[in-house]
Order: C-alpha cells, then sequence, then structure tokens
C-alpha cells in the first residue's frame, strides 16, 4: 500500500491549486449571484489540459491517471464547485465514454476537440420521468434505415447550453426495455434541437443546467455508439466513472469549506482569545479533518480501482455516497463556525453549503448509491 503521491501527481495538484486561487477565486461570487457560466475560465482549464484529463494524447487529451484527475477535482471544487462539473462531466462521461466506446471515426470527429479542450459536452440521460429510474427512457430514437429519428426531452443537462456535442441515451426498441436503448452523439446545432430555459438552482448557480429538447432530429446511423441497444450498459459503466468525479467534488467542498473554517477560527478572536482556542471549535475542526481524510481515502481508492483496471462501480458508489455525506454535513460546521459571517456572501462557506446539496443528488442520489453497493455485497 502506498500513500504517496508522484512527482507528477503533485505538479498537477499545485496547477489546479494555483489556477483556482489566481483564475476562479476572483468572481466566484458574482458568478453565482448572476448564474453566469465561467466561458473564459472554462477555456482556460481546456488550454491547461484538465477537460481532457485522462484521454490519450493521439486524441488531444492529456494522457493522466484517474488520481491525478481527483487531486485536480478537489482543488478546483474547493473554490468553484459551478466550474468543477463543467470539468468532470466532459472528462469522466463524455470523453471517457467516447474514447472508451466509440470507434475511431467517431474518436477524432467528437473526442479530439472535446479533449483538447476547444469543445464541451453533455450527458443527457435524465428526463422528467426518469431520473433514478434511469431504464424508463421516453425519449426515443426510432430506426429509419440510414438514420435514427429522435424526439423527446432530456432534463438537468449540465453544460446543457455551452456544449457543442451530446451523448443522447434514448429508447429504440420499448419491447426490450433497457436492451433495446441507445446511445447517439448528437450535435446541438443540428435541425430540431432546442435547448431549454437555464434553471434557477439553489447550489452550482453558475453551471450551465438546462432541458433539451428534440423533435424529429435526424441522427445518422454513424452516431450510434456501440452495438444495438448498448445505450443503457454504456451509460452504467461510464456514470460509475464519473461518480469518482463527482466524490472528488465533494471531497474538495468538504475540504474548501474546513480549511476556510480553520483559517476563521485562528484570526477570529471571541472571549479574549482567538476562536481556535476553544475547545467547542478545536473539536468540530479535528472532526471535520478526520472526516474529510476519511472521504479523500475512499475517493482515492477508486481511483486506484480504475487506474489499476479493476471493478470500481462499487468503490465508487462509496466514494460518492461518503464524501457527499461529509460535503454536506462538514459545509454546515464550517458555517457555524463563521457565525454570523459564515451566513454571508463574501466568507464563502454559505455558497460551499449549497454547493454540497447537490453532490447528494446528481449522477445517482445517495440511495442509489446503496442499492448498488448493497446489490454488490448481496450477490458477493
Ligand atoms: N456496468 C455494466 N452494466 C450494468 C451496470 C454497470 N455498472 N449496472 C447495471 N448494469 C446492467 C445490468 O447488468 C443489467 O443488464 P442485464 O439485464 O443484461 O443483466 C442492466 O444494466 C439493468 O440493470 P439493473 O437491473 O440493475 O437496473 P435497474 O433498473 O435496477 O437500475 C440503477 C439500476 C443502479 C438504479 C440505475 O438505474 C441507476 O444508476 N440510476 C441512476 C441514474 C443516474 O445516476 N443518473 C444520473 C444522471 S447523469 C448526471 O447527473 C450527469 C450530470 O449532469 C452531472
Amino acid at each position: 500500500m502506498n500513500f504517496q503521491l508522484t512527482e507528477e501527481q503533485i505538479a498537477v495538484q499545485m496547477a489546479a491549486r494555483d489556477f483556482a486561487k489566481n483564475e476562479l477565486l476572483p468572481g466566484v461570487i458574482e458568478r453565482d449571484d448572476q448564474q453566469k457560466f465561467a466561458t473564459d475560465q472554462i477555456k482556460k482549464l481546456g488550454e491547461l489540459g484538465f477537460m481532457g484529463m485522462m484521454v490519450d494524447p493521439k486524441y488531444g487529451g492529456s494522457g493522466m491517471d484517474t488520481i491525478s484527475y481527483v487531486l485536480a477535482m478537489e482543488e478546483i471544487s474547493k473554490v468553484d464547485a459551478s466550474v468543477s462539473v463543467c470539468m468532470s462531466v466532459n472528462n469522466s462521461l463524455v470523453c471517457y465514454g467516447i474514447e472508451k466506446y466509440a470507434n475511431e471515426e467517431q474518436k477524432q470527429k467528437y473526442l479530439v476537440p472535446l479533449a483538447s479542450g476547444q469543445k464541451i459536452g453533455a450527458f443527457l440521460l435524465s428526463e422528467p420521468e426518469a431520473g433514478s429510474d434511469a431504464t424508463s427512457q421516453r425519449t426515443t430514437a426510432e430506426d429509419k434505415g440510414d438514420y435514427y429519428l429522435l424526439n423527446g426531452t432530456k432534463n438537468w443537462i449540465t453544460n446543457g447550453n455551452s456544449a457543442s456535442y451530446y451523448l443522447v441515451i434514448a429508447q429504440t426498441y420499448p419491447e426490450k426495455g433497457h436492451k433495446g436503448i441507445n446511445v447517439f452523439i448528437v450535435e446541438k446545432e443540428w435541425a430540431g434541437v432546442t435547448v431549454g430555459a437555464k434553471e434557477n438552482k439553489m447550489g452550482i448557480r453558475s453551471s450551465d443546467t438546462h432541458s433539451i429538447m428534440f423533435q424529429d432530429v435526424k441522427v445518422p446511423k454513424e452516431n450510434r455508439i456501440g452495438e444495438d441497444g448498448f445505450g443503457f450498459k454504456f451509460a452504467m459503466q461510464t456514470l460509475s466513472g464519473g461518480r469518482i468525479g463527482i466524490a472528488a467534488q465533494a471531497l474538495g467542498i468538504a475540504s474548501g469549506a474546513y480549511e476556510l473554517a480553520l483559517k476563521y477560527s485562528k484570526e477570529r478572536k471571541a472571549f479574549g482569545t482567538e476562536i481556535c482556542n476553544h475547545q467547542a471549535i478545536a473539536f468540530k475542526l479535528a472532526d471535520m479533518y478526520t472526516e474529510i481524510t476519511a472521504a479523500r481515502h475512499l475517493v482515492m481508492k477508486a481511483a486506484w480501482d480504475k487506474d489499476e483496471g479493476n471493478n470500481y462501480d462499487m468503490s465508487s458508489a462509496m466514494a460518492k455516497l461518503y464524501a457527499s455525506k461529509v460535503a454536506m454535513e462538514q459545509t454546515v460546521e464550517a458555517v457555524q463556525i463563521h457565525g454570523g459571517n459564515g451566513f454571508v456572501k463574501e466568507y464563502h462557506v454559505e455558497r460551499l453549503m449549497r454547493d454540497a446539496k447537490i453532490t447528494q443528488i446528481y449522477e445517482g442520489t445517495s440511495e442509489i448509491q446503496k442499492i448498488v453497493i448493497s446489490r454488490t455485497l448481496i450477490k458477493g
């Protein structure tokens, strides 16, 4: 067992930390307030190689391991989880899904711009009536010979408006249930694609969340990924990796809040001394750090499983379940340590607390993670 990061991994962590401090921190409160997507900052993230971190350099990626990705996700999420969700979806759902399962032509056409940060991607699985119950797809992709006719609505789509390319999961053979589902690469500019209004959210407010509507969209046959009927397994396998990214996001939100709380407690005085000298606060800090370290170990283990070629369905579900719980609980504690100031936007912790909640909901709620974990335990 080796808990030591390599020099390369530390360099990635430092680069992400510097980027977050210099490029994301200025303006993060205004972006959250105004729900303004961080277009310029995400372009710069792409130039740094952070939008296709694990993709082979021959397809425009950075060829890094999952541990490096998780380190970068944590650092970016400490400061701006609205940016890190864009990064996570592009890296671990869209780029991973295309690199692992698409054919060479699809990779050249779509993966190269996505991995090099020239374009952004989105993952379209959720529907008004298919959130947790992902097999109940109502969006249809009717086989018309040399193309599919796509009709339906997708909801809560991260990068919905900023993405140029969508990975769309849709039902082709309703009678076959999940075995009749396909996955397609759809271009936003195609006729019949409409982007709905931006969601007005509690947290990750500057991320770009929309409904996407498809009306008689002609999708060329060559844009289907994998065998006919592979779409549901594609979604499940891709989401297992996505959950590592969201677990790292939750970890970053928690550790960002902890760092702010520690700093504040060493500066703020009450009853004649800095508040960190009161056990009421010192014990909170001890609990926070312990919980966050435990979450980090689960997140790193899931990333390590993926890098080692081990099955990571269960370790990614455990990492996401636990890290998101820690994020929710510890951001509340960070607000408490800040007292009245914690309730004020300029101290950042109220935003982190609002952002934490979504990590228990997207890419599978906490209950979904428990389904994945318990089924694996019971099957043995
Ligand atoms: N890898 C490969 N195949 C898998 C798999 C995996 N990890 N998990 C399930 N499957 C396969 C099963 O083997 C089964 O295939 P067979 O019938 O051939 O054996 C098939 O998929 C159906 O599996 P289940 O019977 O387990 O399906 P289920 O209906 O009971 O649901 C579920 C399973 C885990 C609850 C699933 O529906 C799920 O994960 N739901 C949550 C969906 C989700 O995470 N949505 C997030 C949206 S994306 C998002 O949030 C992105 C964003 O914008 C931030």
